[in-house]
């Protein structure tokens, strides 16, 4: 049985917490987006603020930079050689091999940004995240406008059944990313292969970034019930 909405608020909160064992005095940070993200921002920003904590980081949306602003946290902009010692952020799916989907906030070209300039990536994230094999939660690309139609037929050609998000306050407003892209989800169920999916992905023009994040993470802390595992590729 799945568990309920309020014990994966639970889960999101212990898996954040147990993230903080991996920040040291002095880390520069990447902060991740995404509800479990904004439980590790939230427990991050107490520390530096009460236990003065000193920690520098940049956000993968303007949504955690707000909270990370409001938390305390100093923020960096990006700039050249900038790397980051730690990147903590959630996922929409996650397999044996910490292969990930991610994207479901929309935030997945900033995520792999700095998931690439990060030292280590750390993933946060309840129980519902972890799978046998990737593609049940829908693959978000993010797609610049005037590709879009283009880029539905390929992916459609491809097996992924594309499907523009929409904002859900405005419902005939479409959703864009914090760079004013669209946002497409596919759905295709099952991804068997995903380096192969990737590859077709990368050819299509258009395709700004894709949600499979492929070696990038190096560990990821899962909660379920009251315990959290550590999870390694
Ligand atoms: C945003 C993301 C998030 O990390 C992902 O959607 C998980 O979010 P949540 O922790 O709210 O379940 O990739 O683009």
């Amino acid at each position: 049985m799945s568990a309920q909405p309020e014990q994966l608020a639970r889960e999101k909160q212990l898996a954040a917490d147990a993230a903080l064992r991996w920040v040291r005095d002095g880390m520069v940070l990447g902060l991740g987006s995404g509800s479990t993200a904004a439980c590790f921002i939230v427990a991050l920003g107490k520390a530096v603020r009460e236990q003065g904590l000193r920690v520098q980081g940049t956000a993968t949306s303007r949504a955690s930079e707000k909270l990370a602003l409001e938390a305390g946290i100093p923020l960096l902009e990006p700039r050249r050689g900038l790397r980051f010692d730690l990147t903590v952020d959630g996922a929409d799916e996650l397999d044996a091999h910490l292969r990930l989907v991610k994207g479901g906030g929309g935030a997945l070209l900033r995520e792999k940004v700095l998931a690439t300039a990060s030292d280590y990536l750390l993933i946060v994230a309840d129980s519902s995240k972890a799978v046998a094999q990737l593609g049940r939660f829908p693959l978000p690309l993010e797609v610049v406008p005037f590709a879009l139609p283009w880029v539905l037929d390929a992916v459609a050609a491809l097996g992924g059944a594309p499907v523009l998000r929409m904002s859900k306050e405005a419902p005939a407003e479409p959703v864009k990313s914090d760079q004013e892209n669209l946002l497409v989800d596919c759905h295709f169920e099952v991804i068997a292969e995903p380096e192969q999916l990737v590859a077709q992905l990368q050819n299509i023009p258009g395709i700004v970034e894709q949600g499979l994040f492929l070696g990038l993470a190096r560990a990821a802390v899962v909660a379920k019930g009251e315990s959290v595992q550590v999870l390694r590729p």
